[in-house]
Order: structure tokens, then C-alpha cells, then sequence
């Protein structure tokens, strides 16, 4: 064994552990919060224990896995030392782009955790007994939680759950085993939960955004666009821009033509009338600061860089542009990044007012405004976070607040009903039919019903996605919207915690987990020869 000095490079550093811990010899490193924390306070090098050389299930060696095009360092960057012992990177080169090609790691540092459960007894000091180990051996817990002992004849103890950062086969974590096994009634290290795959750093978004449902060119039979050659080319010729961009690099500009553009003054002009009168309040104070520095105007199309840029300044969220349709868990995902995939195509100039399926109009006037409000931003990554590994089912429970709220969500203001979910923003006939006071409004007298803003019930209330919503949630205010969303997620039986970095744009979950590829992911590394 070896030492390996990684450079700390603020992009490159949970990545390229997250490789170098498939190879063989590969023994420990410290987690990435640790070391983000080094990179901050002394530019440290992180260090982990391994061969110079190993070799991952292949039989590759380790020093031309790192020379290949997995990685985009310069080869010229990458350095043994005179011993062969210390290797080390230098990607300045690239620091601004993207960096590596994600997905390949069964093993990341995000989730080397263990988990045990313990059984002390219920007197005073007994757990500050237990704890002390974590102290000695400078183990870090991230999570606690205690129960009386489920076991007959045993209502003198409890049993305590911990999850801690590092995993058997470190040595304070073989210490501290090996100390707790000697003192405690008993001591059991729990097997790694089992979640869907997730993304665990923001470069790996770019997995998912490959993996769209519809990649936008198939029209159904009776989309205006249907029966037009010269549309259909326009959209295929967007899809292969969104397809081949790669997180972190700026969005490519799209030259909108004079029909494009048309279309969007159409939307634009009819819009901004009805939204003076039913818009929320937080989104009429941005709307003047986006015409300003994002360019929105009747006579011109914004572009998502330009919206980037100025969104990442107030709440750091950012759009992405995507081919097509995601499925709920990939779309949700990428809000835990404070990242919003955003479709670049607009509706067919034919019909300016409708369209069958999201468009760059619904995304620029529905909802990018929107995330420039900091509860909002806040509220939006709160239903990301709580996305990631979750099970199936919560994430149609998910997938249902998000649409009851982001995109059809209202508010109480000054009495009055405010939309400020996109659906509704980007609507004319919808925003008036649920904002409206008098009948007739939206084209109909048919009124819906209101229900006070409630995950529970949302979560369980069907919607069509064809027609005006029967049933709108209204929260008291973006605040309460926001507050009772993180109440729900934190009562959601979610696997773990994930928590988001904004300097390592990581997420860190505070138990031990096992990723689970499904048949898609499977392939997707094979493709990549991983
Ligand atoms: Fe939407």
C-alpha cells in the first residue's frame, strides 16, 4: 500500500475518490464533507491509502484509468512522484468545465457509512458511555435515534440506532468496533439500505438528462406541429442541443427565428395583462428584474444561460436544458441540485396560445421567475432532496405535492387568491378560471374547489393533465407553503438524509446505503464501458 495525495480541487475531489475507491487496494479516504472543509481552511491535500498499482474488476491499472477519456485532466497534469508511491492531479486546465463522467461508482464517499444497532441499559449515563467511543476513535455520527428494546423480558434497555461516517476495514472504525463489541450488552453492524439509484454530484445529471421518456421530435397525430417538416426539423435540431450539452458548461444560445419569436409575443403580450392581475406578488417583483438583465420582451425570447446566470445570483438555482420528457424521480432529482431541466422548443406558430406539452413558454413565464425567490427556490430543492433514493411510491406522493404547488400551487394575498405555480403562470385561460372571482372566467362557469395547502392530502389527490385542475391547494403564503413541504419531508419514511453542498455541488446522506442500478443504468455503463 501506498500513499495517494489527491490535489483538492473543489469539482474533482468527491468524483475522483468515488472512482479510485473501485480499485483494488483501495483501503480508506476521509469523507467528502472533511475534506471540503480542508479544501476551505488550508488548500490541503486530501490523502487515501492504495497501490499506485491497482487495478479496478477489468484489470485496468490505475494510472491508465486516470490517463483515459474517462477523464478530461490533461494527461500532461497527472504525476507520479519519483517513488511511484504519490500520485498526483492537476486539472487547472479544465477547472471550469466539465470534468468526469459520472455513474460508474458502486462505492462513493457520499455513502460510506455504517450502520449499527446497539442495545444499552436504561440507566443515566448510558448512552454518554456508548457516545464516547465515537469521540475517542474521532468517528463522526451522523445520525441517532433511540427505542425501548422491542425484546421480551428486556424493559431495562434500549435500543439505539447510530449511523457513522466510514465503513470496516478503516482502522478507528475496526477500533471502534472492536471497543463497543467489549463493553456493550450487544452490538449489531446493520447491512447497507438498499435505495434506486441517485445522483450523487451535479456532473451526474448529465445520466439523466440522456435518459428522456419522449425525446420531444415524435409528435402525437394531432399536434399543430404535426404535418409541418420544417417544425419537426427545428425540434429534433433543439433536442440534439439539449442531448449534447454537459453540466457546467454555459447553455448554448439559440438563434430563435422570426416565427419563433412571434409566437413567443403572442404568449408574452396576452400574458403580462392577466398577470398583473393574478400573479403573486413575488413573482411581480421579479418580472421587471428579468425583462431587465434576462431580456424578456414581447419582441424577444430569453435564453437560459442569460436566466442562469441571474437566477445562481439570487438563489443559486439554475435551468438545463432537456430534450423532452424526464419521469418524475429523474425530473425531481435535479431539483435537489437547484437545478430545473428546461425544454427550448416552442409551440407551433399556428396555434400561438396553445399548446399539448410544456414549451419554452410555459418554462420561461411559468417558471423561472419564480425561482428567483429564495422560499420558493428553497421549497422547490426541499422536494429534490427528498426525491432522491426514495421508493416508488413516495416518489408518486412526491411528483403529486410538486404538481399541487410548483406548477398549480395558489396563495392567499391580501384576501385575494395569487397563482405561483407555472401551470397557472403560463396559462391565460387557467390563471383567470382559478384566480378569478366572477363566472363566467377561464372560457367556463364551472367553479373549483379550494382546499387549504396540505401535502398529506395532495399527495393523495389525482389530477388530469388535459383540462383545468378540479382541485386547487392554497397555502397561506409562499413561507407556509414552504414550511409545511419540510414538515411532510422530514416525516416521509425516506431511506436517508441528503443534504446539498453548494461548494462541492454534492449531496451528503447520513446513513449507509447500497445503490441499486436498474436495467437502464446498467446499460447506460455498459455503454461507457464501465
Ligand atoms: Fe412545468
Amino acid at each position: 500500500m501506498h500513499l495517494v495525495r489527491l490535489p483538492f480541487s473543489k469539482r474533482i475531489v468527491t468524483p475522483q475518490l468515488s472512482v479510485l475507491s473501485s480499485f483494488q487496494g483501495f483501503t480508506s479516504f476521509q469523507p467528502s464533507e472533511r475534506l471540503a472543509d480542508a479544501k476551505i481552511k488550508k488548500q490541503s491535500h486530501s490523502v487515501c491509502f492504495m497501490s499506485s498499482s491497482s487495478r479496478n474488476s477489468r484489470g485496468q491499472p490505475l494510472a491508465d484509468y486516470l490517463k483515459s477519456k474517462k477523464f478530461s485532466t490533461n494527461p500532461q497534469n497527472l504525476e507520479f512522484d519519483n517513488n511511484n508511491t504519490h500520485l498526483s492531479f492537476s486539472n487547472q486546465a479544465n477547472s471550469n468545465n466539465h470534468v468526469f463522467d459520472l455513474g460508474e461508482d458502486d462505492v462513493d464517499p457520499n455513502t460510506n457509512k455504517t450502520s449499527i444497532l446497539m442495545e444499552v441499559g436504561d440507566k443515566p449515563g448510558a448512552l454518554h458511555e456508548t457516545l464516547r467511543y465515537f469521540w475517542k476513535y474521532d468517528i463522526n455520527i451522523t445520525r441517532i435515534e433511540s427505542r425501548p428494546s422491542t425484546k421480551r423480558h428486556r424493559a431495562d434497555k434500549f435500543d439505539i440506532f447510530i449511523d457513522f461516517d466510514g465503513s470496516r476495514g478503516e482502522r478507528n472504525v475496526d477500533r471502534l468496533l472492536y471497543s463497543l463489541h467489549d463493553k456493550m450488552h450487544s452490538i449489531l453492524v446493520l447491512d447497507k439500505k438498499e435505495v434506486p439509484w441517485f445522483p450523487r454530484h451535479v456532473s451526474q445529471l448529465d445520466i439523466i438528462a440522456n435518459r428522456v421518456l419522449d425525446a420531444g421530435i415524435d409528435l402525437m397525430s394531432d399536434h399543430p406541429g404535426f404535418n409541418d417538416p420544417v417544425y419537426r426539423e427545428r425540434r429534433g435540431m433543439l433536442a440534439d442541443v439539449a442531448l449534447n450539452y454537459k453540466q457546467g458548461e454555459p447553455v448554448p444560445y439559440i438563434k430563435y427565428t422570426d416565427d419563433e419569436i412571434r409566437t413567443w409575443g403572442a404568449v408574452f403580450d396576452k400574458q403580462e395583462k392577466l398577470l398583473q392581475k393574478f400573479a403573486c406578488k413575488e413573482f411581480l417583483e421579479i418580472l421587471p428584474l428579468m425583462k431587465k438583465h434576462c431580456g424578456y420582451s414581447n419582441d424577444n425570447i430569453p435564453q437560459q444561460e442569460d436566466i442562469s446566470r441571474f437566477l445562481q445570483r439570487r438563489t443559486g438555482f439554475r435551468l438545463r436544458p432537456v430534450a423532452g420528457l424526464l419521469s418524475s424521480r429523474d425530473f425531481l432529482n435535479g431539483l435537489a441540485f437547484r437545478i430545473f431541466f428546461s425544454t427550448q422548443y416552442i409551440r407551433h406558430h399556428s396555434k400561438p396560445l396553445y399548446t399539448p406539452e410544456p414549451d419554452i413558454c410555459h418554462e420561461l413565464l411559468g417558471h423561472a421567475p419564480m425561482f428567483a425567490d429564495r422560499d420558493f427556490a428553497d421549497f422547490s430543492q426541499e422536494i429534490g432532496l427528498a426525491s432522491l433514493g426514495a421508493s416508488d411510491e413516495d416518489i408518486q406522493k412526491l411528483a403529486r405535492c410538486y404538481w399541487f404547488s410548483v406548477e398549480f400551487g395558489l396563495c392567499k394575498q391580501r384576501g385575494e387568491l395569487k397563482a405561483y405555480g407555472a401551470g397557472l403562470l403560463s396559462s391565460f385561460g387557467e390563471l383567470e378560471y382559478a384566480c378569478a372571482p366572477y363566472r363566467p372566467a377561464g372560457g367556463t362557469d364551472e367553479k373549483p374547489k379550494f382546499l387549504p395547502w396540505d401535502p398529506l392530502v395532495a399527495d393523495k389527490t389525482e389530477f388530469p393533465i388535459t383540462t383545468y385542475q378540479p382541485t386547487y391547494f392554497v397555502a397561506e403564503s409562499l413561507m407556509d407553503a414552504k414550511e409545511r413541504m419540510r414538515s411532510y419531508c422530514e416525516d416521509l419514511a425516506r431511506p436517508f438524509f441528503a443534504k446539498y453542498n453548494p461548494l462541492t455541488q454534492s449531496v451528503w446522506v447520513d446513513r449507509a446505503v447500497k445503490v441499486v442500478k436498474d436495467e437502464e443504468q446498467k446499460r447506460l455503463d455498459a455503454e461507457n464501458n464501465f
